[in-house]
């Protein structure tokens, strides 16, 4: 070893120890004639002095050295003066006395300082990090990530081992399982023309172990997807992807909450996060239920602000900005906020756009000044059209009190849950309602099996095509498949879906009918033919679930992106600065595979 000793090893027990380092210059000090080096590795720093008079020639080198060098230095542990104690660091108590020092590579000056964690800066030009990964990775909050990344995913691989489940990788050049996003496509030179697909999800392989009755399956899988990235998205990500044999939808909700309360619980106990887990008993909601209370399928539940259906109590007045939706089937809902009414013109007017990008016209809203009597003294040019009567039993029945406002949508009810969903979170981060310590986990449960309406007479899965309809809704599938209900359920932590999985459709017949309503053609059908057939020969009823691990780390080490728990991810539009990916390639290879590429604008 080029070292005895890690950077944040040793402490007064080794005073007189004579020891070996090696590591970055992390800085570099001047002190009345004697130079002092901060000296970094993974693991922390440790102080090195170099004495001119006891030392001339280590001086003279480690005076020429500068940010970011390697270095290997030889010395004795010395105990720091009382006065040069820093308590901050493990190893603030001693300093090593360089006798030897050796260059073990020079650096050119960063493009952006290696602070420590404590000074941790925001601002540096984000291309630019990705540009140099390797030096951002020194940076203290990139380490701890992925330090934490690889404690959560060895706390998982144990969990799931002592439970009988098996690791087992799939294939990466494979044929398309969509989960709803464009494939990225592999050119197969053995076979001209054709093309493998790299994996969306390990779904239908996963299946075809249950088929093929490893019982319990697990991966920390590659999914590979092109999509735009988000803050909360990457086309290349990993998910903890899961598949159990006969089980039902509770047996896998029970189990990820024994293993996200055992997770979090485990990394607060480390010291790597310091969370509250809002509720130990993570609820479980229906999709109906949470779409009309607030208004998104995956909400935050750290704070209440619920959504409240008001269409019958409104459909008798005069206001048609109310009543002209009601009548062509639409909905009337309301959000309540309480100490509301501190918003200002200008603060409802964003909210307003908020409204707007929506798909609303508007905003409406009422502001409770108090209440005098049991009388409500309310502010609001829609009140006029609502009249007295109606807007102080409104105001009642949403339990206003003084302060409070009272936001309002009309219309087609997706619109509604769409607009007063994005107010509700916008509202919540304007009041600070969602206290950043606290997780908020819980399950949304009981989706239905397709989405949104009827496109060309064909339904579009929620989840997949996957997924199982619910044993009582069967016969609805021919007669009114939007109305199904679905074994699907998701994960979602504070306003984040983290994950989705569902109880499988096991029997070929269903399959093909599933099929059928999302209008594949033969062709179509064909392509997942492997599915029907593995049905054929003794499928045990299975189901499981994905959990996205990096959207995961990102919420439990309260990182802004996803990228901030990765090594090396890509720019919003799939780039990897880095090696510089995509790129052009020799003509020679584009010949092997058959392939000329026309540039189109
Ligand atoms: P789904 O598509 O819902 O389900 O994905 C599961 C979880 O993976 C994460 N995720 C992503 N994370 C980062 N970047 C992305 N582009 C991205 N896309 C998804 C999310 C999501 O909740 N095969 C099914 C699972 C199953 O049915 O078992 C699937 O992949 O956290």
């Amino acid at each position: 070893m080029l070292r005895t000793h890690t950077c944040n090893q040793l402490n007064t027990a080794d005073v007189g120890t004579f020891v070996t380092l090696a590591g970055w210059v992390q800085s570099r000090r001047d002190h009345g004639g004697l130079l002092f080096i901060d000296l970094r590795d993974r693991y922390g720093i440790t102080q090195v002095v170099f004495h001119p008079g006891e030392n001339p020639d280590a001086f003279g080198i480690g005076d020429s050295v500068r940010s970011e060098y390697v270095i290997q230095i030889q010395g004795t542990v010395l105990a720091r003066p009382q006065e040069m104690i820093n308590p901050t660091l493990p190893t603030g108590e001693i300093e090593v006395n360089v006798e030897k020092i050796t260059i073990l590579n020079a650096a050119k000056t960063p493009p952006f300082e290696i602070e420590s964690l404590a000074q941790a800066k925001e601002d540096i030009n984000e291309e630019r990090r990705m540009t140099h990964r390797y030096i951002d990775l020194r940076r203290p909050h990139l380490k701890r990530n992925l330090i934490v990344r690889h404690e959560a995913i060895r706390f998982i691989r144990n969990f799931l081992s002592e439970r009988e489940f098996l690791e087992v990788e799939t294939p990466l050049l494979t044929k398309s399982t969509p989960e709803g996003a464009r494939d990225y496509l592999v050119p197969a030179r053995l076979h001209r023309g054709k093309f493998y697909a790299l994996p969306q999800s390990p779904q239908q392989y996963k299946q075809l172990l249950m088929v093929g009755g490893l019982d319990r399956y697990f991966q920390i899988a590659r999914c590979l997807r092109d999509e735009d990235s988000r803050t909360d998205r990457q086309a290349e990500f990993t998910q903890l992807d899961l598949e159990m044999s006969f089980v039902q939808r509770d047996d896998v909700l029970a189990l990820m909450e024994e293993l996200f309360l055992g997770l979090i619980d485990f990394l607060n106990a480390k010291g790597w996060i310091s969370k509250k887990v809002q509720s130990r008993t993570l609820p479980r909601l229906s999709y109906d239920d949470v779409i009309l209370r607030y208004g998104v399928d995956r909400p935050d539940l750290r704070y209440g602000l619920e959504i409240c259906d008001i269409t019958n109590q409104v459909k008798e007045s005069d206001f048609s900005v109310f009543t002209d939706p009601i009548s062509q089937g639409g909905v009337v809902r309301a959000l309540r906020v309480p100490t509301g009414s501190i918003f200002t013109r200008s603060q409802i007017d964003e909210l307003t756009q908020v409204a707007r990008k929506n798909g609303a016209g508007g905003l409406a809203y009422i502001k409770v000044k108090s209440i005098s009597d049991g009388v409500y003294i309310a502010d609001s040019p829609i009140i006029k059209y609502l009249g007295e009567e109606t807007t102080q039993q409104l105001l009642a029945s949403l339990s206003c009190g003084k302060g409070d406002i009272v936001f309002f949508g009309a219309g087609p009810h997706n619109i509604v849950e769409a607009v007063l969903g994005a107010v509700r979170s916008d509202v919540a981060h304007r009041l600070s309602l969602a206290d950043p310590s606290t997780l908020a986990l819980g399950f949304v449960v009981d989706f239905p099996l397709f989405e949104g309406a009827k496109v060309n007479g064909f339904c579009a899965p929620m989840h997949h095509m996957f997924t199982m309809p619910r044993k009582e809704d069967m016969e609805l599938l021919d007669s009114n498949p939007l109305a199904v209900k679905s074994w699907q359920y998701d994960f979602v932590i504070n306003g984040n879906e983290c994950g989705g999985g569902s109880i499988r459709i096991h029997n070929p017949q269903i399959q093909q009918k599933v099929f059928d309503l999302i209008g594949f053609s033969q062709e179509q059908k064909k392509r997942f033919a492997h599915m029907l057939d593995a049905f054929e020969y003794g499928a045990p009823p299975h189901g499981g679930i994905a959990i996205g691990i990096d959207r995961l780390l990102m919420l439990l080490l309260d990182e802004p992106n996803i990228r901030e728990v990765m090594a090396f991810p890509k720019t919003g539009d799939a780039r990897d600065l880095l090696v510089g990916a995509p790129c052009d390639v020799e003509p020679e290879q584009l010949r092997d595979l058959g392939i000329r590429v026309i540039m189109q604008k």
